[in-house]
């Protein structure tokens, strides 16, 4: 019988089966992504929250209001880009009541390349953004540094157009600081060069 053609419900629903590290033990929900599963963008953060992790969707917390705003700003519909992560388990340390984002492992990230894999096999993005260095090494298969690398087309190991910038996380805890408009339009700039590229791309 013939395969029945990968999807991304079809990865999602797999996903929530996944033992690839430790990290489902902890966790509520495995938050795999949201936006049209053939979206020109492909936007990769690093892992859930605490809020993503309740929701089982990512980037519904603050950080991803600042994402919305940056899109927005840079000219680009939110609701037109894939979201996803690099790691589809939230990674936390209990401290009493609360639960506190740890930066994922790379071994928590090579446990979950597969998936992101997958999906770039599906969604077949034009420009793939990278938001922060966790999600920049998951992409590029190797250590990235933000600062050095973002803000010209990088490439993936098949050729694809990788736009690496700063997590988005990273620029709400520079918020009430002067160093906050520098860091959003940072952003911004970059999603806008990402959102050309993706237009000048063949498709
Ligand atoms: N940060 C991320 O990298 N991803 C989310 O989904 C939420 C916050």
């Amino acid at each position: 019988m013939p395969e029945a053609p990968a999807t991304v419900a079809v990865l999602e629903e797999a996903a929530r089966a996944c033992r690839g590290c430790e990290l489902w033990r902890g966790a509520t929900h495995v938050v795999f992504s949201s936006g049209p599963p053939h979206a020109r963008l492909m936007l990769v953060g690093e892992q859930p929250g605490d809020r993503e992790d309740r929701a089982g969707e990512p980037f519904v917390g603050p950080a991803g209001a600042v994402l919305t705003d940056a899109l927005d700003a840079a000219g680009i519909d939110p609701a037109a880009v894939y979201l996803t992560n690099a790691v589809k388990h939230f990674r936390f340390e209990e401290r009493g009541k609360r639960r506190l984002h740890t930066t994922p492992g790379t071994a928590h990230v090579l446990a979950c390349r597969p998936w992101l894999s997958a999906e770039l096999g599906i969604v077949r993005p034009a420009v793939v953004v990278a938001l922060g260095a966790t999600a920049g090494r998951a992409v590029l298969g190797r250590p990235v540094r933000v600062a050095d690398e973002r803000g010209r087309p990088l490439e993936d190991a098949d050729g694809r157009t990788v736009l690496l910038t700063t997590h988005p996380s990273a620029v709400l805890r520079l918020r009430g600081r002067p160093e906050w408009d520098a860091a959003f339009d940072g952003l911004v700039a970059d999603l806008a060069l990402a959102s050309t590229e993706a237009a000048g791309a063949a498709s």
